[in-house]
């Protein structure tokens, strides 16, 4: 704080909710800048658990403004749905903001998100079908649609004509699907317009002006560093910046005004979806981690790939992201493992990388190179200071610590808000 960045420094789901809403307690606005429902992100409180995906994991707090950036693709139907479930656990979700400037899902995205993974069969990228992709790549086709052509009937039909004629040629012809219907989608956008309108706002000048009244101001990364559309394993990325560079552009401020960049890392690395994945195990270890570590997607159910800290791939996430410091999750999920590995560099075709290779297909066929730390027996999830985690697990932080190069200041030891330790 006085404005911090909250990413993943990983392929996603490192425990990005848990940590920004933690330190939402100490904010007055938490911000999304890229990504969408995509995003799966748990809160566990003492008596509730959330899983929000897209609005900012801030809204927890009554005295924080939740903002959705212009950077941000915006799905209405499921805004309204999201916002349903929060009230009906007791939250009051209204003080949330939405960029006039963020592009709209349309039906013709969530459909061709789907088709398209069908039609790629084998290189299928496993995405979360919520037609981010599709409505990332209208955005940068200039056919997108966005939350303030809302407010503009003639000029969003005009929009709508122009571009479904183009989306339907596509289902047809390309994809043997139905063509998708202008009244009924026109009908149900143009409805949102009037239910949107009391949330929509400049959501850069609110930023601006919070940051420039000392405000501290969150903002919340989805995805992960590796699921970066330029820093990822492309193409098995999602369609955004999630790294801390597009967090200016996502919400419309400079850089300058960035404080701090915090790393979501877990203790060990999950991905969904398919691409490579250096350390996956594929054994009884995977399992465990995915059963301990309760690796099920939030938006999709599916089970998370699981393997061993990747060092090579956390010192990368340090750079890519200028990270002043991590936070470490899930430790105790490591509790019981009699030895636990770090992968300090991989080895193919003869040479030994210590950094991200130049060719992608190293990361597919290359054997990491494992160093192996001796695991502790204790239950540490009722720990509640740093210096009381067993002496083993410790090292075994202070070593992540020292590989990455930038100090872990926050250790998660459960799911739960308080289950968690700052470590001077
Ligand atoms: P996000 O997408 O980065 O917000 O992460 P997800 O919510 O998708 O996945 C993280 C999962 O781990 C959630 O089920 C969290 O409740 C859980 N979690 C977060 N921190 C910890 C921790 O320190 N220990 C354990 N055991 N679970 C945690
Ligand atoms: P949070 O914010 C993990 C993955 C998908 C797929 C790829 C592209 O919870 O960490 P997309 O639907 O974005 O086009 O899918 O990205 N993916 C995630 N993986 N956590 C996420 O979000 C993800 N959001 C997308 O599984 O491989
Ligand atoms: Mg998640």
């Amino acid at each position: 704080m006085p404005a911090s960045i909250i990413l993943g420094a990983q392929w996603g789901d490192e425990g990005k909710g848990k940590i920004t809403d933690l330190l939402s307690e100490r904010a007055d606005i938490v911000v999304r800048y890229q990504g969408g429902n995509n995003a799966g992100h748990t809160i566990v409180t003492a008596d509730q658990k959330f899983a929000l995906s897209l609005i900012p994991s801030g809204v927890l707090y009554p005295t924080v403004t939740p903002v959705i950036g212009n950077g941000v693709v915006v799905d209405p139907q499921w805004f309204f749905t999201e916002m349903q479930t929060l009230t009906s656990k007791g939250i009051d979700p209204s003080r949330v903001k939405i960029s006039h400037n963020a592009h709209l899902i349309m039906p013709y995205h969530r459909k061709l998100d789907a088709v398209i993974e069908r039609y790629l069969g084998k290189s299928m990228i496993g995405t979360t079908k919520r037609g981010i992709g599709p409505a990332y790549t209208d955005k940068f086709s200039r056919s997108g649609i966005r939350v303030q052509d809302l407010f503009d009937e003639k000029i969003f039909r005009e929009k709508l004509a122009t571009v479904l004629k183009h989306k339907n040629k596509l289902l047809v012809k390309v994809y043997n699907q139905l063509p998708l219907d202008f009244d009924e989608i026109a009908d149900e956008y143009l409805d949102y317009a009037e239910r949107l309108a009391p949330y929509v706002a400049d959501t850069s000048l609110l930023v601006w002006e919070g940051l420039n009244e000392g405000k501290n101001v969150l903002f919340e990364g989805g995805q992960g560093t590796l699921l970066d559309i330029d820093h990822g394993t492309y193409p098995f990325v999602t369609s955004s910046n999630p790294t801390a560079g597009g967090a200016p552009v996502g919400i419309g401020i400079g850089p300058t005004m960035i404080d701090n960049v915090i790393g979501v890392a877990k203790a060990y690395i999950s991905r969904v979806g398919t691409g490579p994945f250096p350390t996956e195990q594929l054994n009884d270890i995977g399992d465990r981690l995915i059963e301990i570590g309760g690796e099920y997607g939030v938006v999709t159910g599916r089970r998370r790939r699981c393997g061993w800290l990747d060092a090579v791939a956390l010192r990368y996430a340090t750079r890519v992201n200028g990270l002043t410091e991590i936070a470490l999750t899930k430790l105790d999920v490591l509790s019981n493992f009699e030895v636990i590995k770090i992968a300090t560099a991989y080895e193919a075709e003869g040479e030994t990388f210590t950094e991200m290779p130049l060719q992608q297909r190293v990361l597919y066929h290359c054997e990491p190179v494992y160093e192996e730390h001796e695991g502790w027996s204790e239950d540490i999830t009722s720990v509640t200071n740093y210096a009381d985690l067993p002496a083993l697990a410790r090292k075994y932080v202070e070593r992540i610590e020292e590989l990455a190069g930038v100090p872990i200041k926050t250790v998660s030891v459960g799911p739960r808000r308080d289950a968690t330790l700052t470590k001077a």
